[in-house]
């Protein structure tokens, strides 16, 4: 079976999409990452891809002002370009209408710093350790119209330790997301896990 062809979109320095880079670099690996696109021109994640030898595009928001309707539309013919069968949010800092959403249905994932339906949204570290829980983590989901809100497609936890800090716990959680991501993406990529469509709104 050929294998998936695979976007991934970021805003930031793009660990997560190094982490899929990587993982698809196995001659087993059922997905290639075909293109990294960003938001922001400047995200240092860009440079990552660029040096792995992955395809890289700039849809900048902020040259559409107030029109997400037409970010979206520039970014959607960017996927079709590329002929891309999935997408991978990664750290993307932007909210997604329901018209992209409903079009990549099924086919789009987002990684999470929480483990969902805990901790929707931003600031989960600092959430978690305010709420002084023993565990927290990450969980891959897929996108649907509300935010942080899709089936999950996995999560894996690690423990909240005395002394913690928001950084402490940040970097011990994305040590899950660059575990999860890649396999989450494979089982998604060999059509082992589909979203119902029950659950697409
Ligand atoms: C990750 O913690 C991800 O879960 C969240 O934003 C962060 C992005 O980090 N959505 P990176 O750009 O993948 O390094």
């Amino acid at each position: 079976m050929s294998k998936k062809r695979v976007a991934v979109l970021i805003s930031g320095r793009g660990s997560n999409m190094a982490a899929l880079i990587e993982a698809a670099k196995a001659r087993d690996y059922p997905a290639e990452i075909a293109l990294v696109v960003s938001n922001r021109p400047d995200a240092s994640g860009l440079a990552r891809a660029q040096e792995a030898g992955v395809t890289t595009e700039i849809v900048d928001h902020r040259t559409f002002g107030e029109d997400r309707a037409a970010f979206e539309r520039a970014l959607d013919a960017r996927l079709q370009a590329h002929r891309i069968d999935l997408v991978c949010l990664a750290g993307f800092m932007r909210l997604l209408t329901p018209w992209f959403v409903t079009r990549w249905s099924g086919r789009m994932l987002n990684i999470h710093p929480a483990l969902l339906p805990q901790f929707k949204g931003l600031h989960t570290h600092r959430r978690a350790l305010e709420a002084g829980l023993k565990r927290h983590g990450a969980t891959v989901h897929f996108v649907v119209p509300e935010m942080d809100s899709g089936p999950i497609v996995m999560q894996d936890s690690v423990p909240i330790v005395e002394g913690d800090t928001e950084e402490t716990l940040a970097a011990r959680v994305l040590e899950i997301e660059h575990r999860i991501y890649p396999q989450a993406l494979r089982l998604v990529a060999e059509g082992r896990v589909t979203l119902d469509a029950d659950s697409r709104r």
